[in-house]
């Protein structure tokens, strides 16, 4: 039954075509585009927790992450040039393997796009909480985390999603200019890091390189489990497909956008990490009796107080400069992070109400809810909403959960977009495919497989909410999706 009700891709591009957006951007500003999308939380402070997970070992699961995406990307690339229209994974799984799947793709998007920016939330919190403090202007202790990671209420995370959300509700689109001198900004930042810390860079800091070792499914934890968050610093490579509306010849630039802005951001994050074990340590924190710790827990933050090891730093890279007595250059970091993450933030609450409100133009949420707002001309009820939880959940999670559930909804559409292409290379051979994804029986399987080691070895809490998200979800879709869809009723918005 999932698998009916598949939309046809000549009726989906035709949708796209009546409410058709300007065609303006080139592969420079695709790449770039993907690089803010990239680079954030990720890098600037999940390094902390993936030390945590797998110590040294980070560095291979920076490759692992980094290959599953690329393989993922590849597959990206074939739909997003065949069906360049907004609302990615999701319309992409309605016009190959049908209604019910992509639903649930689109539903599994909601974790992907609000609790990316939630994670984004916190993670900007854990940069500025740390200037504020160095200037002896912090916030109290209760206000700087959330209850399992050693305080009450994240204020700031809170704070910067609400303003965020604010600006989207305005109208602040974030013009190609400003995404690229924030790029600029992050860019010279980690390359600032990468010159301060390689000839820091000690051979002892790698041993033991794996002390947690490889993982197991549902540990979280090993080589493994820390390549399933590191996953988070990749996502946003899939935002070059969301503009592919917008793109000038998408054929040629999404591929370029895809690959060009993933394979900059691997580098990078290769030399950071290599810079940030080599020349402070990332070995992990233990409990009594030495039992392993997974962050983002009551037992990890009681481990870490008072310590000043990287694995407990919420801002990692200013915690290394600074540890490394470079106490200016850590503000800087500081600095760059506070200015330029809080645009991955509107991204992310953007590419989730994108996904909403073509949700709703197919009849599967509620009209009122891609309202217009008369005088800003945006959907401000899907974007008050969204903003609510994206404020409240960064209020209250830790950053490596919030991470964690991210990577569950995003590493299920990947998977579902390497089957798609699949499934479309046999029933649909002689579609036009602008890009083919080379060795498309080699890249797809081995996409699903990577995406799905990487699935399992979240940890066990991080799956259940998944699942459990998944339910409802269905229970929506049967209550209220596959009863008012426009596909099933013929009733498309003219
Ligand atoms: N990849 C983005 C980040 O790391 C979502 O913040």
């Amino acid at each position: 039954m999932l698998f009916k009700r598949v939309k046809p891709l000549d009726q989906i591009l035709a949708t796209a075509e009546k409410k058709a957006l300007t065609r303006q951007l080139g592969a420079f500003q695709l790449t770039m585009l993907g690089m803010g999308a990239i680079i954030g939380t990720g890098i600037f402070v999940l390094t902390a927790e993936a030390g945590q997970k797998a110590g040294p070992g980070m560095m291979i699961s920076f490759v692992i992450a980094a290959v599953v995406c690329a393989l993922a990307a590849l597959a990206y690339a074939e739909l997003a040039s065949m069906v360049p229209v907004a609302g990615s994974a999701y319309t992409y799984t309605y016009g190959v393997l049908g209604e019910g799947l992509a639903w649930i793709v689109g539903w599994a998007l909601v974790l992907e796009y609000t609790i990316a920016a939630s994670t984004v939330c916190v993670g900007w919190s854990g940069y500025m909480n740390g200037l504020l403090a160095n200037h002896g202007l912090g916030l109290p202790a209760f206000l700087r985390a959330g209850p399992m990671d050693g305080g009450m209420f994240n204020l700031l995370a809170f704070l910067i999603g609400a303003v965020v959300t604010f600006l989207l509700i305005i109208g602040t689109s974030k013009s190609a200019k400003v995404n690229s001198i924030l790029v600029l900004i992050k860019v010279i930042a980690l390359t600032v890091f990468i010159v301060i810390a390689l000839p820091k860079v000690q051979d002892t800091n790698f041993h033991p390189f794996t002390p947690n070792g490889w993982g197991s499914p549902m540990g979280g934890i090993g080589v493994l489990g820390a390549a399933a968050s590191i996953v988070f610093a990749y996502i946003g490579f899939d935002a070059v497909s969301t503009a592919a509306e917008e793109t000038k010849n998408p054929n040629r630039n999404i591929p370029i956008g895809l690959i060009g802005s993933l394979g900059i951001c691997t580098v990078y994050y290769l030399l950071v990490s290599y810079g940030a074990i080599g020349s402070v340590g990332a070995q992990p924190v233990t409990g009594p009796g030495g039992i392993m710790l997974q962050p983002g827990t009551p037992e990890m933050a009681e481990a870490c107080n008072g310590s000043a090891a990287l694995v407990c730093s919420k801002e990692a890279l200013a915690h290394a400069l600074r540890v490394l007595h470079h106490n200016w250059w850590g503000d800087v970091i500081g600095a760059a992070a506070s200015i330029a993450l809080p645009s991955v933030i509107l991204t992310m609450t953007y590419g989730q109400t994108r996904i909403f409100f073509t949700m709703a133009r197919d009849g599967l949420l509620p009209a009122s809810f891609s309202k217009i707002h008369p005088r800003f001309h945006t959907p401000h009820v899907i974007t008050l909403t969204t903003g609510l939880f994206v404020s409240l959940f960064g209020a209250i999670y830790p950053v490596g959960q919030l991470a964690d559930i991210t990577n569950s909804g995003t590493l299920f559409a990947f998977m579902m977009v390497a089957v798609g292409v699949m499934v479309l290379r046999v029933t649909q051979p002689d579609r036009k495919r602008p890009f083919r994804t080379p060795l498309v029986w080699v890249v797809c399987p081995l996409a699903v497989a990577g995406c799905l080691l990487l699935f399992v070895n979240l940890p066990l809490r991080t799956l259940e909410v998944f699942f459990g998200w998944g339910i409802v979800g269905l229970v929506v879709y049967y209550l209220y999706g596959r009863r008012k869809s426009h596909l099933a009723n013929g009733t498309e918005p003219a």
